[in-house]
């Protein structure tokens, strides 16, 4: 669903060249759960912009959902992501002059997929803020605008769900709801999560730990859901391309 190759990100300030990412390797299967951990600085937020296609890597290739997106052009990118992925943003990015119900339909709108639009209630519902269905964002405390962001990332069923801290903002009753909610849809999705919190990172089926932008340990949870189910010991590998290549041929 997922496959980077040698994904490298540098950044050119001034007379300064900054490396954040080097020869990320990684693929990701169709209904995976990966959490993307690691200390502050250490680039996970430029690997899931890159992942995500909102940011252009320096090198290397981004294949998403079969298409190589490296090479697309803007607009034929803005419609592939509106179509196939969902993103959760740290920053929620709400338009302020649209209700809640509103700006959870507006990827729908946007990308012309009428038929998402019934999901929207439903979806404010699963949040839990049915009854705020007809409030703008300043009307809303912060983690009541996450929740409507997690909310507007699923409307068009994305078969892939990038989010960056979504639950960083959520005292933990609505967070459990949030991760629920999340973890539902990988069985559909394929979800791609920065985090810090341990317990999150717990429930995915790969952790990825970066550091200075290179994966140094990638750690295996449990067998994909998209295997034969049941629980399998966690095991832990070394960073490198053995550990990644472990799961190739998952789609
Ligand atoms: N647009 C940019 N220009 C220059 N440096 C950047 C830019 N974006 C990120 N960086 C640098 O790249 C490194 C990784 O950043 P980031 O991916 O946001 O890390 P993380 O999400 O792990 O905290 C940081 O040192 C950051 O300062
Ligand atoms: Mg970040």
């Amino acid at each position: 669903m997922i496959e980077l190759q040698r994904i490298g990100k540098t950044f050119q300030t001034g007379d300064t060249t900054l490396t954040v990412l080097h020869e990320i390797d990684l693929q990701v299967g169709a209904q995976e759960f990966i959490a993307i951990t690691g200390p502050s600085g250490s680039g996970k937020s430029t690997l899931l912009g890159i992942m995500a296609g909102l940011d252009r890597p320096s090198r290397g290739r981004v294949i998403l959902d079969h298409v190589d997106i490296t090479d697309l052009s803007e607009s034929e990118l803005a419609l592939f992501r509106g179509r196939r992925l969902g993103f959760v943003f740290q920053s929620f990015q709400l338009i302020p002059t649209l209700t809640a119900l509103e700006n959870v339909r507006v990827p729908a709108e946007l990308c012309r997929l009428p038929e998402k639009l019934k999901n929207a209630e439903n979806l404010l519902e699963r949040v839990g803020l049915k009854d705020r269905a007809h409030h703008y964002p300043t009307q809303l405390s912060g983690g009541e605008m996450q929740r409507v962001a997690i909310a507007r990332a699923l409307i068009t069923e994305p078969a892939i769900i990038f989010a960056d801290e979504p639950t960083g903002n959520l005292d933990s009753s609505n967070g459990q709801k949030i991760v629920e909610l999340l973890l539902e849809t990988t069985r559909s999705s394929a979800l791609v999560l920065v985090t810090h919190n341990p317990a999150l990172a717990g429930l995915a089926d790969r952790e990825i730990r970066l550091r200075d932008g290179h994966i140094v340990e990638t750690i295996v949870k449990k067998k994909s859901r998209t295997g034969s189910s049941g629980p399998s010991k966690p095991g832990r590998k070394k960073a490198g391309k053995t550990a990644i290549k472990g799961k190739k041929g998952k789609r």
